[in-house]
C-alpha cells in the first residue's frame, strides 16, 4: 500500500480507531520484519492521535526492554512487576491509570506524563511477549474505547512478531 494514512481528524476517537485499524493491517501485510512493522504502527498511532508517548516494550528474561516508539526518550529497561508496564506484564492484563501520581511505583520517564494505558501482547501460548504503553500529558485521557481498540492492535502485532 502507499505509505500514507487517511484519517478524518474531525470524527470521534472511536471512529478514528475504526478508520485506522484496517489501514494498519494493510501497512503490515506486505512486510515480515517485526521491527519495521512495529516502528510503522507506533508512528501511525502517533500520527492519528498525537499521543505524548506511544511505544512497545519487549519481554526479555525478567525485564521489559524498550522497543520502537514515538515521543521523548524513555527508560530502556523495566523489571517485571515494576511500574505500570511491569505490572501489566506480571498480571497479563490491560491497565488504565487516570493519574500516574496515584499509581504506586509508577516510573516517570517524563514529568509531563499524567495518564497512561498499558496493553499486554500475547503469543500463541498466552504468554506476554511485549506491552504497548501509551502516555498522555492530560489526566484521565484513556478509557474503554482505547482499551478495546488498542487490544485489537495488540492482536494484530501478535500475528507478526
Ligand atoms: N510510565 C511507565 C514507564 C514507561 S514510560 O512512561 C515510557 C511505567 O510506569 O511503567
Amino acid at each position: 500500500m502507499a505509505e500514507e494514512l487517511h484519517i478524518n481528524q474531525q470524527v470521534s476517537k472511536e471512529e478514528k480507531y475504526q478508520e485506522l485499524i484496517p489501514q494498519l493491517s494493510a501497512l503490515v501485510s506486505g512486510e515480515n520484519d517485526p521491527i519495521a512493522n512495529l516502528a510503522n504502527l507506533m508512528a501511525a498511532l502517533k500520527q492519528t492521535f498525537n499521543f505524548w508517548w506511544v511505544g512497545v516494550y519487549v519481554a526479555k528474561n525478567d525485564e521489559l526492554v524498550l522497543g520502537p516508539f514515538q515521543g521523548p526518550i524513555a527508560c530502556t529497561r523495566i523489571k517485571k512487576g515494576k511500574g505500570v508496564c511491569g505490572t501489566a506484564w506480571q498480571e497479563a492484563k490491560t491497565i488504565i491509570v487516570p493519574d500516574v501520581d496515584q499509581f504506586p511505583g509508577h516510573i516517570a520517564c517524563s514529568s509531563l506524563s499524567k495518564s497512561e494505558i498499558v496493553i499486554p501482547i500475547f503469543n500463541k501460548n498466552k504468554e506476554v511477549i511485549m506491552v504497548i504503553d501509551v502516555d498522555s500529558e492530560k489526566l484521565a485521557d484513556f478509557d474503554q474505547i482505547d482499551e478495546i481498540y488498542l487490544n485489537k492492535i495488540a492482536n494484530l502485532i501478535s500475528d507478526f512478531v
